[in-house]
């Protein structure tokens, strides 16, 4: 089949070709309808089934007498630990942790947050509560206690289950102070916190709330699978929004099931007994589908790699692993390849781990630019597919579709869309525009299975974020354009959501932050471009006035400030103090204008702007920082 073949398919019959795709899950009661409008312009899929993922995850394989099959492979250069996990040996993990929460009191509907580092506890963990049909939300161990502290008051988890510290190169972090913390300051409190302790810092646990992993489990029952309807939330995950408030993207459990598992061929061409790889973290979303749970459901073994793409110990731990583990796809974020590539701009260390089983490096998370991709299709010689996906979507929007055909890749495009994904982009009044014109990227709906239906107790966000601005679309947030060839281009952000290291943060959020600071008045934060991150944020910050403060100090302390409320993961370094902010005479900041300028981009003197002289100012406040050198 080509992939006109197929897309024409799924246009012809969408519910057709998604019940066709459904055949490879094992249901507990199959669909008998695949899209349910009832309530559009919100749709689910498979509302009349039910089902388990951790069965279709787990046990299935094991049924199917693959048991003693590798499921998890641990390769942590941080602890200079490597181990493996079999089918046999996850379910019997999975069945008693998922008994002893059970024994505890959590059940279908409950919500967990997980709160761990890359271990394949954290995905017993998440494997676990899908078993009771519990609703896990993870959280990604670079952030904050506070930004943990708001995740826990939207979601009320009945339990928590955290690892007593992480390991970053430079230092531990430690997850069980920042958990302590996050409870004191969150209105919500868990009924019991689970700690998974690690040797290299273990925790003091709190008597009478605390369980240590290992004891809580012992002499327990193991949980069998609860069936849950399609339509059950498996997960909530927090992703940046347009203000402080993180989004609480839901899950559906069937259509995420059905959807995976049909990525898994399609799109990175793997199968049962085949090595996935994907270098993220279980934080983020690409974790989630394709560390977790995509490869156990098409009967995988997934790699959970907990260490850096430089630096543990070099530029070609990457390679090591792929070739050590026999990794056949292979799923990271330019960002990585940035890192490697800056350490070995030769490629020398490419040649030293042979990987003969390698068949693609996929890219995905931020803008994947042309020397990236080249310097790899060079050094590796595989087909070096960019795809664009959002953890709204949970797998990929846009992609090559190796496992279909293999289409012609074209630098700095993501490729077509896949099979439930009419994309268009549209003008301001929201009608298509013509190739190669650029515009809003926007989904018609209903979006396809396994797709957010809703945001976690907040239906009319979900609708005024998505579904408000170009009725009868799902509103991506992102901009760009199709060319005649219908490949897509990802070209910028249309909202304050910027793309750090393949992270996604808000500047909103940042100013929130950096307004509370009692010496600033006003405070704008834009991304300025950087040559390993993609992004970088930069704060403005205009002082009170008479405040008198030293500027040097004030920076300090907001740099300070941000890592306490936002984390590390925000990597929040540099800020600038100034007189006044760029406005239009309706007091709009021109974020847009200040990036231009710091990043040498032609630009042009907004026709609404109040003062431009201002402009002159930012322009060397920028310059003192080593930006705008044209
Ligand atoms: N837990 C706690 N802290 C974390 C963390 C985690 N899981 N991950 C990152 N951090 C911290 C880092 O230690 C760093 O802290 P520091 O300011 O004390 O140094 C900060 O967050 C920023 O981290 P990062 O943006 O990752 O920068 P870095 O300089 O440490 O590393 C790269 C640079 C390129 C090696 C790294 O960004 C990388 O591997 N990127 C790939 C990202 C990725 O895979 N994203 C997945 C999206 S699909
Ligand atoms: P996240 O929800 O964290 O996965 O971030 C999603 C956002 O990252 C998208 O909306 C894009 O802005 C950006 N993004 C992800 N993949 C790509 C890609 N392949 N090319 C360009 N931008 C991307």
């Amino acid at each position: 089949m080509t992939y006109a073949q197929m897309y024409g398919q799924w246009r012809d019959d969408p519910e057709g070709f998604w019940l066709a795709a459904a055949g490879a899950i094992d249901w507990v009661k199959p669909p008998t309808q695949a899209l349910n409008s009832s309530r559009a312009p919100l749709y689910e899929w498979f509302t009349d089934a039910t089902v388990n993922t951790c069965w279709n995850a787990v046990d299935r394989h094991v049924e199917a007498g693959r048991g003693a099959q590798a499921a998890i492979i641990h390769d942590s250069p941080v602890t200079g630990t490597k181990h493996v996990i079999t089918y046999a040996e996850l379910q019997d993990r999975v069945s008693r942790l998922a008994g002893a929460l059970k024994a505890r009191g959590v059940a279908k509907g409950d919500r967990v947050i997980i709160y761990m580092p890359m271990v394949p506890e954290a995905l017993e963990a998440m494997l676990a509560c899908a078993r009771l049909g519990a609703i896990h939300s993870v959280v990604f161990g670079g952030f904050a206690a506070s930004e943990l502290a708001v995740r826990i008051d939207d979601c009320t988890p009945k339990a928590i289950i955290a690892a007593s510290c992480g390991i970053e190169p430079n230092r531990v972090v430690h997850y069980k102070p920042l958990l302590d913390a996050a409870i004191d300051m969150a209105s919500h409190k868990p009924d019991f916190c689970v700690i998974f302790q690690r040797e290299q810092e273990v925790a003091k646990l709190i008597p009478g709330r605390d369980l240590s992993w290992h004891e809580f489990q012992f002499g327990v029952e193991t949980a069998e699978c609860t069936p849950v309807e399609g339509n059950h939330p498996a997960y909530i995950l927090y992703t940046s929004g347009t203000t402080g408030a993180p989004k609480g993207v839901v899950r559906p459990t069937a259509g995420h099931l059905v959807a995976l598992n049909w990525t898994m061929r399609a799109i990175y061409n793997c199968g049962i007994g085949d090595v996935f790889w994907a270098a993220s973290d279980v934080g983020w979303v690409v974790g989630h589908s394709y560390i977790c749970y995509a490869p156990l459901i098409a009967g995988c073994t997934t790699v959970v790699y907990e260490g850096k793409p430089v630096g543990t110990p070099d530029a070609a731990a990457f390679w090591r692993v792929i070739s050590e583990h026999n990794v056949r796809s292979f799923f990271t974020a330019p960002t990585a390849l940035r890192a490697i590539k800056r350490d070995d701009p030769e490629g020398k260390l490419v040649s030293r781990h042979p990987m003969p089983n390698l068949q693609a490096l996929f890219l995905a998370g931020e803008r994947a630019d042309p020397d990236t991709i080249e310097w790899a299709q060079r050094h590796l010689n595989v087909p070096v597919i960019d795809h664009w996906w959002q953890t709204e979507t949970g797998y990929a929007i846009a992609a090559n579709p190796l496992g279909i055909e293999q289409l012609p890749v074209k630098i700095g495009s993501p490729s077509v869309p896949m099979p439930g994904f009419d994309v268009q982009v549209l003008d301001e009044g929201g009608h298509p525009v013509s190739p190669g014109t650029l515009g809003a990227i926007a989904i018609k709906l209903p979006l396809p299975p396994g797709t957010l239906p809703t945001l976690w107790n907040a239906e009319d966000r979900f609708i005024k974020s998505y579904l408000s601005h170009f009725p009868g679309y799902y509103e991506t947030g992102d901009a760009g354009y199709v060319d005649a060839d219908g490949y897509l281009y990802i070209m910028a952000r249309t909202d304050d959501v910027i793309n750090v290291a393949g992270h996604r943060l808000s500047t909103g959020a940042m100013e929130e932050v950096l307004a509370g600071h009692k010496d600033v008045a006003e405070c704008a934060v834009i991304g300025v471009a950087d040559a390993l991150k993609g992004q970088s944020p930069l704060g403005f910050l205009c002082l009170n006035k008479g405040s008198g403060r030293d500027h040097a100090d004030v920076v300090r302390e907001c740099v300070a400030l941000m890592r306490e409320k936002i984390g590390p993961v925000a990597d929040f370094k540099r800020a600038v103090v100034v007189d006044r902010l760029p406005k239009t005479r309706s007091g709009k900041i021109l974020r847009g204008t200040m990036v231009k300028i710091a990043d040498n981009q032609p630009w042009k003197m907004p026709a609404t702007i109040d003062d431009p002289a201002i402009l002159d100012e930012i322009t060397e406040a920028l310059q003192s920082l080593g930006l705008a050198q044209s």
